[in-house]
């Protein structure tokens, strides 16, 4: 006895009836997920209808045939309407909430760094002197050769260098600025080269592979390490006030003599003694002195006629005086939550 065709359309008007309802009433893409498997996975309600074509009259059978396949479209379109609604819905949620206050957009600012460049940058202007730059690939002869330091030069040493192939290399320090402006200028000369070196030093608090210089320079006749003192006492006064002293001790540097090593008085414990100055009540700041005559031999400036004074500047030692830092990494790693202190 087949199965009456009018019993199984009647099932099949219910059940679209049902799946329209329920997936309307869908509030979830899990719950769309959930009657998708209901209705059309291999045991779900409708699937199963599709066994009863074999059960009713073989000439009934295309028409149900039609009706089920009809049936399963409209469900599947029914469900995937239903799931864009959805999608559009949430994403309107949560991309844009128009009570909410807007977003206070982030501004960039100058590494502290750079500002502590720009701040010695004006105060040596200030004071007559001129701004020269040069590569920070350098040739072994600016670098080192000019500057007294032939090969095998005990100093060179000191600055472990990154070397280049055909002589050249990445400079060790801001002095090369001053054999480049001695060759391509006439005295008198004054000048500051700002810029970055390289050393092959493993990074630590005090250390980078990379840092920072100032070079100063300055050449004419009468230039006495009188003046050299006087510029740098002036320096260090409009930089950290008027408390602040300068101390010269003899020192050796291949480019000048006689040689110093200058420090400045504790800025933090006005020389009681504290950790940045450890316990001495002195900052180390750099080296300094007269310009060896032989240097001037090798730019072609007269050693009877002129002298000069030069000295060197760590800019990282500034900048961790001046903003009281102690480990000078924090300079380069770019954490914004330490750079918007500044
Ligand atoms: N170039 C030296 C260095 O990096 C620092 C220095 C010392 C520069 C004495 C000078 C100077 O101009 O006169 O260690």
């Amino acid at each position: 006895m087949p199965v009456d065709l009018k019993n199984v359309l009647d099932d099949i008007a219910r059940l679209h009836q049902e799946a329209k309802d329920n997936i309307n009433r869908a509030d979830s893409l899990q719950t769309l997920q959930q009657l998708k498997i209901d209705y059309l996975a291999k045991k779900g309600k409708v699937t199963v209808l599709f066994a009863k074509i074999g059960q009713v009259d073989p000439k009934d059978r295309p028409t149900l045939g039609e009706h089920l396949n009809r049936l399963k479209t409209e469900i599947t379109d029914a469900l995937q309407q239903r799931s864009d609604e959805l999608a559009t819905a949430q994403m309107a949620i949560s991309d844009f909430d128009p009570s909410l206050p807007g977003r206070k957009p982030s501004v960039g600012g100058l590494n502290p760094l750079l500002q502590v460049m720009d701040e010695i940058k004006s105060i040596f202007i200030g004071m007559g002197f001129r701004i020269e730059e040069g590569p920070e690939i350098e040739t072994e002869y600016n670098n080192f050769v000019a500057l007294n330091m032939p090969e095998y030069h005990p100093a060179r040493d000191m600055q472990d260098t990154f070397y280049l192939p055909n002589k050249y290399l990445l400079r060790t320090h801001t002095s090369p600025v001053q054999i480049r402006t001695m060759e391509s200028q006439k005295p008198p000369v004054r000048m500051i080269a700002p810029g970055r070196c390289f050393r092959k030093d493993t990074p630590d608090a005090t250390h980078s592979p990379t840092f920072h210089q100032v070079e100063g320079l300055c050449v004419d006749k009468n230039v006495s390490f009188a003046d050299l003192k006087g510029v740098v006492q002036a320096f260090a006064t409009k930089l950290f006030g008027n408390q602040v002293k300068v101390r010269f001790r003899p020192s050796f540097f291949p480019f000048t003599e006689p040689s110093a090593e200058y420090d400045f008085s504790c800025v933090f414990c006005n020389q009681k003694g504290c950790r940045f100055c450890k316990n001495t009540g002195w900052l180390e700041i750099s080296g300094a002195g007269m310009v060896d005559p032989a240097v001037f031999g090798f730019v072609g400036y007269d050693p009877e006629v002129y002298t000069g004074y030069a000295f060197g500047l760590g800019v990282e030692r500034v900048a961790l005086l001046k903003y009281q830092i102690d480990d000078i990494r924090t300079l380069y790693e770019n954490d914004l939550r330490y750079l918007e202190q500044f």
